[in-house]
């Protein structure tokens, strides 16, 4: 059957307490909103449509492009009438209503909820909780059979001990959904059009509401302040830790371990604690990561130990290379095996070749380094006049003496030597050593000041 899904996202989350729309709010790096797309999107329903209304410049401006229909709720006058302002295809087909704030829906639920929804059958997302209040309560008659929906404000208190609530989450006939949303009154407690209103019409009207229970409370979850996207966001970096540990991923605290986009693992790779990674990272076989590290859109090829505190940003790093501690990868790096990247290291938009070694307090930038390359303490890369930017070459085997500058445009030639402390401004030929250096003195009968009399 032909699957509408309509996402409300109107609502402005007062208790975020933000200037923000609550549905930009991120959770795993990516907007409330977007976690609730992608997961219809993997239902493949003919239309998506997004019920927006507070902070609109904000949420069309972040969606744009996005493969989704936007309707305007202008005033937030209930779920209802958010509903309402959606136009329905004729025919049958079903929709599926969701939340643009209830971000960790799993897609196997929804598709229980899917089977059970048919042309005269309405399919109810419902969940058990310990503490139910606030939340829309399901009313049953003596055979169990859903009878309404009743809203906390407009609760009985003998209503209000029911323990199974309303998710909001429904998959329902189209077909009726037109007719019941032209029947909805506001004349409850909180002067509202609620969609909730459909269920009893339901009842009336002969179609069978069915429950599907929530297998747990974080699916189903709403948020509505910033103690709750923070809780979420635990749930889902749990979720995520525990799908790497199933992969063979050694986490050294699961509850320590933070993943804003995705990663691809090889095998027996150790991530330490405190490790975040964003966008899309690549771990091949036995990569080790220290303590402290974050890794965004990188690839980490075999053997590749990252030790504590380096930062590693757009760059891919060859097998068995040994990064850190306390190094940053900077975007357009591309290290090839073997290399030794050591502490206060800064590496920019630089290739560097099989086996050099980088190892103390230097900057690299705009660089293309051969293979067997040693870069003493200190050495930099002088990339920037102000102005222009220019580049620096190195060429295979040389040895940069320690606190050397090098100025670019420069090459240094296959196997040369450049003596400590120098300034390079012209390229240095292949094979000999260059360098510039003031000439060392000793002054003979030099004397040290003697420390003045202070007291007269
Ligand atoms: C709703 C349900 C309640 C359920 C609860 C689950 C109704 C009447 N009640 O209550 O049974 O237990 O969700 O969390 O449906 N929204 C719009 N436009 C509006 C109003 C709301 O887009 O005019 C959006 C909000 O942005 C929000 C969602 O719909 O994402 C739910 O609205 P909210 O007002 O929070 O409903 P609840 O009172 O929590
Ligand atoms: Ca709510």
């Amino acid at each position: 059957m032909k699957l509408n899904v309509i996402i409300l996202a109107a609502g402005q989350g007062t208790r975020m307490r933000s200037d923000i729309p609550k549905v930009l709010h991120t959770l795993g790096g990516r907007p409330l909103l977007q976690h609730v797309i992608e997961t219809a999107q993997q239902l493949t329903p003919e239309t998506i449509n997004v019920v927006y209304g507070h902070g609109a410049d904000q949420v069309l401006a972040k969606f744009s492009g996005w493969p989704v229909q936007w309707v305007e709720q202008a005033e937030q006058l209930g779920t209802g009438h958010a509903v309402q302002q959606v136009s329905l295809s004729d025919g049958d087909g079903i929709v599926l209503i969701l939340y643009g704030d209830v971000p960790l829906l799993k897609k196997q639920t929804l598709q229980r909820l899917l089977e059970t929804a048919e042309s005269e059958r309405l399919a109810l997302l419902t969940v058990k909780l310990a503490n139910p209040t606030g939340y829309g309560r399901i009313v049953r008659d003596d055979q169990g059979q859903v009878q309404r929906i009743v809203e906390e404000k407009d609760a009985s208190d003998a209503e209000k001990t029911i323990t199974e609530v309303n998710t909001g989450i429904m998959a329902l006939p189209s077909f009726y959904l037109k007719q019941w949303l032209n029947r909805l009154e506001n004349n409850n407690a909180q002067g509202e059009f609620y969609l909730t209103d459909v269920i009893a019409m339901a009842v009336t009207d002969g179609i069978l509401v069915e429950t599907v229970l929530a297998e747990n409370e974080f699916e189903v979850q709403g948020i509505n302040n910033k103690r709750q996207l923070a809780e979420l966001e635990r749930a889902y970096q749990r979720s995520q830790a525990e799908i790497l540990m199933d992969q063979g991923v050694t986490l050294r605290d699961p509850s320590r371990f933070d993943l804003r986009g995705e990663v691809d693992v090889g095998r027996d790779v150790e991530i330490d604690v405190n490790v975040v990674m964003e966008g899309r990272v690549k771990l091949g076989n036995r990569v080790k990561i220290g303590p402290n590290v974050l890794i965004r859109n990188a690839a980490v090829d075999d053997d590749v130990e990252i030790l504590a505190h380096s930062i590693i940003d757009d760059a891919q790093i060859g097998p068995g290379s040994r990064i850190g501690p306390f190094a940053r990868l900077r975007p357009g790096t591309r290290l090839a095996g073997g290399t030794h990247i050591g502490n206060f290291v800064e590496i920019k938009k630089s290739i560097v070749g099989e086996g050099s070694k980088i190892n103390h307090l230097s900057y690299v930038g705009d660089s293309e380094v051969g293979g067997g390359v040693n870069i003493g303490a200190g050495t930099i890369t002088c990339n920037y006049d102000g102005v222009n930017k220019f580049k620096t070459v190195i060429e295979d085997g040389a040895f940069i003496g320690s606190d050397t500058q090098l100025v670019a445009p420069v090459r240094v030639g296959r196997s040369a030597t450049i003596g400590a402390g120098s300034t390079i401004t012209r390229d240095a030929p292949e094979g000999k050593l260059t360098l510039s250096r003031s000439k060392q003195i000793t002054v003979d009968n030099w004397q040290r000041p003697k420390k003045l009399d202070q007291e007269r």
